[in-house]
């Protein structure tokens, strides 16, 4: 059996100039299989609010909805590095509260927390690690801020946003984090943050320059098909696969030829 990755192994990845391949999960069965593709890092992200709750953002998941979800991934995981996603209101009206929260992830099963935001989360990034758990950042387009940013808009396009995420990296960097995501940012632009930082950082969105890449797994696998943002590659349509496999169930159990004899008991 291949050993657990842990916070170390992460942070070797960029040393030995490796790729990070990083994705969601948010369900024993799911984390199982992409455990065994040889995923890297497994992220219960608070898109699960969307992709499995089906509610319009991530701003309305609750710790307490999002826990049973990392215990099950982190139960599949026997070799991906497991982060728990913080949600929307559960570290950011104090640095206890962060670190609260951060707790409860660790019970659930996750290696490190992800926070979203920069400068102004230096302090619970801090509180975080010093109560031993790895923290990972997410700069650029972060989902918890939309109506901050007034939509889902690119991020750092001139030089004043540019210079700003940059010294947002490298505050959180100084702070401690092990890990960064950068999301929906121009791709020169996190070449100039992976360069400024000793850190991995993680794009979604964030072009090739990065030292790793994260999807939403239910976008890669084409589980998720309301809407396909441009920086999403779809790997399969399982949407089409389920469709057509239920559809003929349902033609099975309507004209009787299931269950068979075969498939029933004596
Ligand atoms: O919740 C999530 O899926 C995320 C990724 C977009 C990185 O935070």
């Amino acid at each position: 059996m291949t050993d657990k990755l842990n916070v170390h192994s992460i942070l070797d990845f960029k040393k030995r100039g490796e790729q990070i391949a990083a994705l969601t999960a948010y369900d024993y069965s799911t984390a199982k299989f992409l455990d065994r593709a040889g995923i890297d890092l497994l992220l219960v992200g608070d898109s699960m609010n969307m992709v499995v709750f089906g509610e319009p953002s991530t701003l309305t998941l609750r710790l307490e909805a999002i826990l049973p979800h990392v215990r099950a991934v982190a139960s599949a995981a026997k070799r991906a590095f497991v982060v728990g996603d913080l949600p929307f209101m559960s570290y950011q009206p104090s640095v206890r509260d962060a670190v609260i929260s951060s707790g409860e992830m660790i019970r659930a099963g996750a290696q490190a927390v992800k926070l979203e935001g920069g400068r102004a989360f230096r302090e619970h990034v801090e509180a975080i690690t010093d109560a031993g758990i790895p923290v990972m950042g997410h700069l650029g387009m972060t989902p918890q801020s939309v109506h901050k940013f007034g939509g889902y808009r690119l991020i750092g396009k001139g030089e004043i946003e540019a210079e700003r995420l940059i010294d947002a990296a490298v505050a959180l960097e100084d702070a401690g984090v092990f890990s960064i995501v950068l999301e929906k940012i121009p791709a020169d632009l996190s070449a100039r943050v992976a360069e400024s930082v000793e850190v991995p950082i993680i794009g979604i969105g964030a072009g090739k320059h990065c030292d790793g890449q994260i999807l939403v797994t239910n976008d890669l696998l084409g589980l998720f098909d309301e809407f396909k943002p441009k920086f999403v590659r779809r790997y399969a349509q399982l949407n089409e696969i389920m469709i057509e496999s239920v559809g003929n169930y349902v033609s099975d159990v309507k004209d009787g030829s299931f269950p068979s004899d075969e498939e029933s008991y004596k």
